[in-house]
């Protein structure tokens, strides 16, 4: 058995703060203690009255740092890591010119490998310790991430993709081994320590139906998978869909087809749902990933985050790199806020470190597990600097914020000035697996 603690200002969230005060959703403790037993949350408390529980720990102080739970993006594409930033093209013109050739280079097991540890260090660099993330079409590029998550013990969600037509050949699977593939990783990963698998269909224009079939056939033999892909992004991505599936009355009922809509079903992006779309997610309690920063580069639109509220879909944030921007959440949460004030909408600081820790869990109905400091949860946590750098340590004055408008101020502040250097050091299962440098 391994004790250790923790001293500092810690914030979780006990409720959801689209929906509840925060006064009833947020916990805030300004001098806390944070207790670990075996990489699990054993107690959380007052430092002044958990302090004598505890004689024989050696505690740690991080005295002007948050405690804050891992960071959790639900929605990334590992093969894309180094074409972030492509310049001039909107999502299907993006895709030809600058992904698929990317991508391609992943077919190679041992590329795969030397990228796999920038990639999770790049996660871990921004405080990010769980992802839901597409591989390339090649299951090598799915094994060689989920090698790289083993070794750092992460939880993980990961899935090689799955495409058979209107892709380059050197692209392409086919629906048979697609299904294959897919299977024999789900066989070899699927809860192998704490990865999970899933099913990734690209979007449904890659997609024969004969594949979709395989892809719900897959979610039908192995229930608890995820099922990870993209909906509604692009107008002409939308049209193009109406085009190769003339049958169905909208872009979500070609995947429902197929039954790839259900809980533990993610769909990137959604900005051009219908009412009966909204519904339809609602009802199946499918997750939405909001990827504010891909959004605005590749020109998609802008996403209807009171509406989703409203409608009662769940929601995670995602940076979708590399048609994101951005690995850091913080960097997400700040384009979210501008979207929403586009729309004349508002996002709280509070509702988007939200969207990032336990709604992100919730969204992915790891809510058990991972997402705030509940007792028996899995210790993946980070610290946070909100006075890194000059400018936001004058923005920040030196003491701990005392109370919750005070707390929602400074955090306001960390999310539009913040990046990788406002994570001090990030955590997995209690151990340290990042500190600035
Ligand atoms: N739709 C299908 N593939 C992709 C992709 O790689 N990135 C984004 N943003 N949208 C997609
Ligand atoms: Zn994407």
């Amino acid at each position: 058995m391994t004790l250790k603690a923790f001293r500092s200002a810690c914030l979780d969230f006990v409720a959801n703060p689209f929906y509840v005060p925060e006064s009833r959703s947020v916990r805030y403790i300004a001098d806390a203690l944070l207790v670990l037993e075996d990489g699990k949350v054993k107690e959380l408390g007052d430092y002044a009255q958990l302090k004598d529980s505890y004689p024989e720990i050696a505690i740690e102080s991080y005295p002007n740092y948050l405690l804050l739970p891992g960071f959790i993006d639900i929605h990334i594409h590992f093969p894309q890591t180094e074409m972030i930033a492509a310049y001039g093209a909107q999502l299907l013109e993006w895709l030809e010119k600058y992904t698929f050739p990317t991508e391609r280079q992943f077919k190679d097991k041992s590329y795969a490998d030397t990228i796999a540890p920038l990639f999770v260090d790049e996660l871990l660099r921004n405080g990010t310790t769980t992802a839901v993330v597409l591989a390339a079409v090649f299951p090598e590029s799915a094994e060689a991430l989920f090698e790289e998550c083993d070794r750092r013990n992460m939880r993980m969600i990961i899935g090689k993709v799955m495409m058979d037509r209107n892709a380059p050949d050197f692209l392409r699977d086919t629906a048979e081994s697609s299904y294959a593939d897919s299977k024999a990783l789900i066989e070899k990963w699927h809860n192998k320590g704490r990865a999970l698998y899933a099913v990734t269909p690209r979007f449904a224009p890659t997609s024969t139906p004969e594949q979709l079939t395989y892809a719900g056939q897959l979610l039908a033999e192995f229930p608890d998978v995820y099922l990870h892909t993209h909906l509604s992004e692009n107008v002409n991505e939308i049209a193009w869909v109406k085009e190769l599936f003339p049958e169905n009355q909208t872009y979500l009922d070609v995947y429902d087809q197929f039954g790839l809509v259900r809980e533990r079903s993610i769909f990137a992006h959604c900005i051009h749902l219908n009412s009966a779309e909204f519904e339809r997610l609602a009802a199946a309690k499918s997750t939405i990933a909001f990827c504010p920063t891909s959004n605005t580069f590749l020109g998609s639109g802008l996403f209807d985050i009171e509406r989703t509220i409203e409608q009662n879909v769940k929601i995670g944030l995602a940076t979708d790199v590399g048609g994101g921007t951005s690995f850091s959440m913080l960097k997400t949460a700040s384009e979210a806020y501008k979207i929403a004030q586009l729309k004349q909408q508002k996002l709280s600081p509070f509702q988007a470190i939200y969207l990032a820790t336990l709604g992100g869990a919730k969204s992915l109905c790891l809510d058990d597990r991972i997402g705030s400091f509940e007792v028996g949860k899995e210790a993946d946590f980070i610290l946070v600097d909100p006075r890194s750098t000059n400018i936001m340590a004058l923005r920040n004055p030196e003491t701990v914020p005392t109370s919750l408008e005070e707390l929602s101020d400074r955090l306001f502040s960390l999310i539009i000035m913040g990046d990788d250097r406002a994570i001090h050091s990030t955590y997995i299962l209690g151990e340290l697996a990042h500190r600035r440098s």
